[in-house]
């Protein structure tokens, strides 16, 4: 069995690299290495969601679910400087690289950390995401049961999924299942990325 990039601790060996980040206002060199996810460029979802999600309508934490080395993470964190932003992962080695890759772009306001780790009373106006879609769907909807529940009221969530790989069903799973009202924001290039409101009280 080869090693995941959603191992907690990889047994890749080291193979340390770097990947340039560039996105509208925001310019970023980011190590990465084997054994994260995509660590020899940029994925393209990732990248469309970058491009394509706003900030969300109330201010307020930021949170980078399954942040790998941190493009979400420092992206929204280079836009937005004063919010607390909070990266979580399971796998070890891409919280370390998140960490460093935050320290070097001067982004204090990034925290990386396991997810229990995150403080239970805190709320996100905004939750960002390329989910590990390929983790299998009992994962990516823990994942959403855990995290969408902690939108603050009239926060947003944006997930970026590939078409190929069940975006339209998890649009319908988050909408007509779980009563999460879901828009569909863009099309683009194989990927789609979706809105999530909280759910009406
Ligand atoms: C598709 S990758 C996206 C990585 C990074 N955000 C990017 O855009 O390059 C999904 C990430 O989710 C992480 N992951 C898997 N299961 C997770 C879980 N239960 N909680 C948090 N992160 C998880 C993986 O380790 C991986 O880094």
């Amino acid at each position: 069995m080869g090693d995941h990039y959603f191992s907690a601790t990889p047994t890749a060996a080291s193979r340390p690299g770097s990947v340039r980040l560039h996105t509208s206002g925001v310019d970023l060199e980011l190590a990465t290495d084997a054994g994260v996810f995509s660590g020899s460029r940029i994925d393209r979802g990732t990248k469309v969601l970058l491009d394509s999600a706003p900030m969300p309508p109330v201010r307020g934490p930021l949170l980078d679910v399954g942040c790998g080395y941190g493009p979400i993470a420092l992206t929204v964190a280079s836009r937005r400087r004063r919010l607390p932003v909070w990266a979580v992962d399971v796998n070890e080695r891409a919280l370390g690289l998140t960490r460093s890759n935050a320290e070097a772009a001067g982004l204090g306001n990034v925290t990386a950390c396991r997810p229990d780790e995150v403080p239970a009373d805190v709320t996100f106006a905004g939750i960002y995401s390329n989910p590990p879609i390929r983790s299998g769907k009992g994962t990516l909807h823990e994942l959403m049961l855990r995290w969408l529940p902690r939108m603050a009221p009239g926060g947003r969530a944006y997930l970026v999924v590939a078409k190929n790989l069940g975006s339209d069903s998890l649009h319908r799973w988050l909408e007509d299942e779980q009563g999460y009202p879901t828009t569909r924001l863009l099309s683009e290039k194989g990927y789609r990325v979706l809105e999530v409101a909280p759910r009406e009280a």
